[in-house]
């Protein structure tokens, strides 16, 4: 397949990052199809779809004829059938937990057709873990967007053994279609590139305060004034939550028992408080 040829997007779950996957695509010219297992879900993301756009076009940032193209290419599913049946490329956002992504990847193999690319967005699964689900390994990757999709510079594209060149690219030249710049690893690794190097900052940081050395408002100075982060690793945490936070960390903990990976003591009493950040009023800041 070439670039040109690549016209039809499919995209599975239409959840916080789904949605704007599938927005973003439809607004930079992709026929787009998304499909999610709760129809809740489904009609909140057309809710959330139709509200962005008229927020574009009161802010004067898309013309009324941009966000009418936009909204005409992006069609919500009846069924995963639907969705998948003609795409060229299908990028899967469920929930991040192997199973479901190992059910979805092999569904997709069986109603996408034989060219179609298959890539997920998952944060942290390589794609090695999904590609064994389908006949077609080949053209399975990684496609990671940031939050908020419609708005992040980058994607990163993760070649895994099994990935070919040609889908490589292929994901590259499809993602600066799309308006962003490609970031391409040659060698998977899980985490990939942007989330391991947050992940050893958060490590060093919780570090710095269970021991004593630091408070965390200092250390948040330290990365935002000394090296120009826009938020500090705790101010951070408190945007995106301390309950995803302790959630990661004891998942990572479980399977691999190791103590060092064991949740820091900061983050483990603020979520055993209750205290998960911004959303509840209190995290390590009060808000
Ligand atoms: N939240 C982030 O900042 C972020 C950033 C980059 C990547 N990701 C990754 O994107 C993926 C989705 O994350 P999210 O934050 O959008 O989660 P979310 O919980 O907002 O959305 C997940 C959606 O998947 C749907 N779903 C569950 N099982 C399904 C199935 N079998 N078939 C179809 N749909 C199903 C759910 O109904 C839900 O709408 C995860 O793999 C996550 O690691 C998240």
């Amino acid at each position: 397949m070439k670039i040109d040829e690549l016209r039809r997007v499919c995209v599975v779950g239409a959840g916080l990052m789904g949605r704007q996957i599938a927005l973003n695509a439809a607004h930079r010219g992709f026929a787009v199809r998304l499909w999610d297992a709760s129809a809740e879900q489904l009609r909140a993301a057309e809710r959330w779809t139709d509200e962005y756009i008229a927020g574009r076009i009161e802010k004067g940032r898309w013309t009324k004829d941009e966000a009418a193209a936009a909204q005409a290419r992006l069609g919500f599913a009846a069924d995963l059938a639907e969705a998948a049946a003609d795409a060229d490329l299908a990028i899967e956002a469920v929930v991040e937990d192997i199973a479901v992504k190992r059910k979805v990847f092999a569904e997709l193999d069986r109603l996408c057709p034989a060219r179609a690319i298959l890539a997920t967005n998952s944060s942290t699964f390589v794609s090695s873990l999904v590609a064994d689900a389908t006949k077609r390994p080949t053209q399975v990757a990684n496609l990671h967007y940031f939050n908020p999709a419609m708005v992040m510079e980058v994607v990163e594209v993760v070649q895994g053994p099994h990935t070919s060149a040609e889908t490589a690219s292929l994901l590259v030249e499809f993602a600066q279609r799309v308006g962003k710049r490609p970031i391409l690893m040659k060698k998977e690794i899980e985490g990939f590139i942007a989330n391991r190097l947050l992940r050893a900052l958060g490590r060093e940081a919780t570090f710095l305060v269970d021991e004593g050395y630091a408070s965390f408002e200092e250390v948040d100075l330290a990365a935002e004034k000394a090296l120009g982060h826009p938020l500090g690793p705790f101010r951070l945490m408190d945007l995106t939550g301390i309950d995803l936070a302790f959630t990661i960390r004891s998942a990572i903990y479980e399977a691999s028992g190791r103590e060092e990976d064991r949740p820091p003591r900061c983050i483990e009493e603020r979520y055993r408080a209750g205290h998960y950040g911004r959303k509840t009023g209190r995290g390590f800041y009060r808000y």
